[in-house]
Formats: structure tokens, C-alpha cells, sequence
């Protein structure tokens, strides 16, 4: 049986990946941080379905900051395959807090490729990188790709290139089976309620719940090249079954505003979004990308991944989902489950 270590198995992308890799028959370990409470929302489902004979998801604290304690988990649990998705991943956040973003994506992205290194030998293990297309930044090149040059432009995204060259320069270095995904935004109902998609889809909800009366955002023109979360997870697997290690951009080649995830959502329950939707200031970062559209040519023939859901499809799964949470019936409003 396989062994996967996960790092960020709690969140969005963890919570999916574990999910795959327990279908395909892994032992799967992820890390958890310690908290006062419960930080497992996204995994309780499968925590609680597993019978004492057949536990193949086990859950181990520890921080990736903290790099005895990776040192020990790599050397004890010896995986086969480790996927670093553990992340400050809040782009906003990066702005207020650059210093212990710094620690967590770039030192903490290291410290783990280096427990990885030092304990187990470059046949045995193969390492995955969350890298995200914010490595870009504000990029003259568009659509980018594995070749477009790198400017972040937020403290997160200098975080993120520092563990991109570091996951190259371990491969070229040491011959370590590393890879990065080089991911564009995905998202699905079990997105953080923060970003902004999941935002306008729980705000959505709210509104038609009668708890809120407006949603408050910032940069509606801003671009994104939005997947689905579990179509995502699938290309990082597949990075690591190939014979060497790589760089693959992961999208679906279309770029949407933020005004348009906003008419489609609010659409779907015939709501217009300008009679709730204001501006607040605050939430205008100091420096925006203004459009993200990704090439993934070579993951598509490289790896023959290629994106399974619609804008349409991954809008109303977060709209159904949210209304949902609310104790709405997605029915009333038309929307077959
Ligand atoms: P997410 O929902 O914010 O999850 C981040 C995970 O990292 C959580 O499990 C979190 O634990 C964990 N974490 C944070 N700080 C940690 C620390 N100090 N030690 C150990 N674990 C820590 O992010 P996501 O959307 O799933 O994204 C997964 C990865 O892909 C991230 O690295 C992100 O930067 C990258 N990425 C995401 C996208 C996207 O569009 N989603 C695109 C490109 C790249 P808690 O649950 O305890 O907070
Ligand atoms: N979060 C947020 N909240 N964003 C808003 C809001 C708001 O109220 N209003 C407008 N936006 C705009 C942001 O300015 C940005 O241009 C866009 O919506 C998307 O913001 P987020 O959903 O926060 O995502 P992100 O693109 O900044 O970062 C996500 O994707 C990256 C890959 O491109 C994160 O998941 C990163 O970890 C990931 O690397």
C-alpha cells in the first residue's frame, strides 16, 4: 500500500486530495496544526466513516515552521509521495502579515523539502509543490505559462517563488522526483469563506436568508482563471506518476471578472448583483493582478489532465451548496441538486 504525507490536509485542496488518494487505495498521513478548536471541518466526513480496522487516514499535529517535528514525521510515517499544500494562502492577508507569510510559504516549504531530502533517498520519495500562478504577478505575457518570466506582486507570491526555485534547484541539486503546480484559482462549496467566490456565493445565501443585506467587495474588474478544486487535485497525483519530476501550469484557459462570477451567481436565483453588491475601500489591495488566464498545454498533453467542470457548473455547485448551509431549498429557486 502507498503512503501520502499531506501537509495542509485540512484545507480546501488537502481536504480533496485525501479524498482522491483514499479512493485510489493510499495510506494517507496529513499534518494538522494544533487548535483550541476544531480545525478538521472538511475532513470529519471521512474521519467518522472509517471503521477501527481500517484506518487509512491518520492525522498528526504539527506546523510546517516547525522542522524537527517535519524531520520526525518524514523520517517515522516514509512516504512514498508528500504534498506540500500548506500555506498563509490569503493574498489580502500577505499584505498585514508579510513577515509570518514569509515563514510559512517560503521557509516552510524548504524546511519540509529539506526533511524530505535528508531522511529518505531520491528513488524512494516523490515531493509535490502547491505553487500558484501569483508568481506572475502583473505579467505582460498573456496567457501565461511553464515559460513566462516571474514578478510576484504581493508578499505571498514572493514566498511562493522562493519554494518554486528551491523545488527546482532540489531536482536539478540532489536528482529529488520534485514537482511544481503551477496552480491558477480553484474553487468549490469547501472554499475558505474569505476569497472571494465563496464570499459572493455564502453572501448570496445570506441576503436570500434574510440575515444580511448587502455584500461588501472590493476589485470587481480583476480577471481570474477559475477550476474546480477536485478537477485540480487530480493533476497534482498525476505530476507525480510520471518518470521525472516537473513544472505544469494547471487551468482552464478561460478568464472571467469578478463581475461575472457575480451575474452568474446571483443570476441563478434571478437576483440582480448591483441592487447588493457595494464597494468597500478597504477591501482594495495595494497592488491587484489585474488578470490571470493560464496555458496548461503541457500538463494536457504531458499528463492528459484537462479541466472536467464549467464556470457555469463550479458557480452553481457553491451556490446550491451555500443555500444549502442556509436551510434554503435550492428547489424553491429552480436549481435541480
Ligand atoms: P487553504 O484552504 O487556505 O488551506 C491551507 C492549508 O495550510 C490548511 O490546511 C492550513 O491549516 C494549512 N496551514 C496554514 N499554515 C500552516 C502552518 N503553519 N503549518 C501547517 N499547516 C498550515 O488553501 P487551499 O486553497 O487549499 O490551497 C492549497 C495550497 O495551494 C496552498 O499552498 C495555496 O497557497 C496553494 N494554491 C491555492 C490556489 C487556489 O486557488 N486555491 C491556487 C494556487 C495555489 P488550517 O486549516 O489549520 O488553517
Ligand atoms: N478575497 C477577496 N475579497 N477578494 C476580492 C474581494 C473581496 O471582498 N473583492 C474583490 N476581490 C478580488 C481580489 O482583489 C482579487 O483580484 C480577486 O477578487 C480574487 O481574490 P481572492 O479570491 O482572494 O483570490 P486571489 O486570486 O487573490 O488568491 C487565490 O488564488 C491564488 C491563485 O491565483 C488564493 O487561493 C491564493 O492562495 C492563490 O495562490
Amino acid at each position: 500500500m502507498k503512503k501520502a504525507l499531506i501537509a495542509g490536509i485540512t484545507g480546501q485542496d488537502g481536504s480533496y486530495l485525501a479524498e482522491f488518494l483514499l479512493k485510489k487505495g493510499y495510506q494517507v498521513h496529513g499534518i494538522i496544526r494544533r487548535s483550541s478548536l476544531g480545525n478538521t471541518k472538511r475532513l470529519d466526513h471521512v474521519v467518522q466513516n472509517q471503521t477501527l480496522d481500517e484506518r487509512n487516514l491518520m492525522l498528526h499535529y504539527g506546523d510546517i515552521t516547525d522542522s524537527s517535528r517535519l524531520e520526525k514525521l518524514v523520517g517515522n510515517i516514509r512516504p512514498d509521495e508528500v504534498y506540500n499544500l500548506a500555506a498563509q494562502s490569503h493574498v489580502q492577508v500577505s499584505f498585514n502579515e508579510p513577515i509570518y507569510t514569509a515563514d510559512v510559504v517560503a521557509c516552510g516549504a524548504l524546511k519540509i523539502l529539506e526533511a524530505v531530502r535528508s531522511n529518505l533517498g531520491r528513488e524512494t520519495v516523490r515531493f509535490y509543490q502547491a505553487t500558484s500562478c501569483e508568481i506572475f504577478g502583473n505579467s505582460k505575457i498573456s496567457p501565461q505559462n511553464e515559460e513566462t518570466p516571474l514578478h510576484p506582486d504581493n508578499p505571498y507570491a514572493c514566498g511562493k517563488v522562493f519554494a518554486f526555485h528551491n523545488v527546482r534547484l532540489y531536482r536539478d541539486a540532489y536528482g529529488l522526483h520534485a514537482s511544481n503546480g503551477i496552480l491558477f484559482n480553484h474553487e468549490s462549496p469547501r472554499r475558505g469563506e474569505t476569497f472571494v467566490t465563496r464570499k459572493i456565493t455564502r453572501g448570496l445565501a445570506q441576503i436570500l436568508a434574510g440575515k444580511e443585506e448587502k455584500l461588501f467587495l472590493g476589485n470587481l474588474d480583476a480577471k481570474r482563471d477559475w477550476g474546480h478544486a477536485r478537477d485540480y487535485v487530480e493533476a497534482m497525483w498525476l505530476m507525480l506518476q510520471q518518470p521525472l519530476g516537473g513544472d505544469y501550469v494547471i487551468a482552464t484557459g478561460e478568464s472571467k471578472t469578478v463581475k461575472n462570477f457575480l451575474e452568474v451567481a446571483f443570476g441563478l436565483v434571478d437576483l440582480n448583483w448591483q441592487d447588493y453588491v457595494e464597494i468597500d475601500p478597504k477591501l482594495i489591495r495595494p497592488v491587484d493582478v489585474d488578470s490571470f488566464i493560464g496555458d496548461s498545454s503541457r500538463a494536457r498533453t504531458m499528463l492528459g489532465w484537462s479541466p472536467r467542470t464549467s464556470f457555469l457548473e463550479l458557480t452553481r455547485e457553491m451556490v446550491i451548496r451555500d443555500l444549502q448551509e442556509e436551510g434554503l431549498s435550492p428547489d424553491r429557486y429552480g436549481l435541480k441538486i
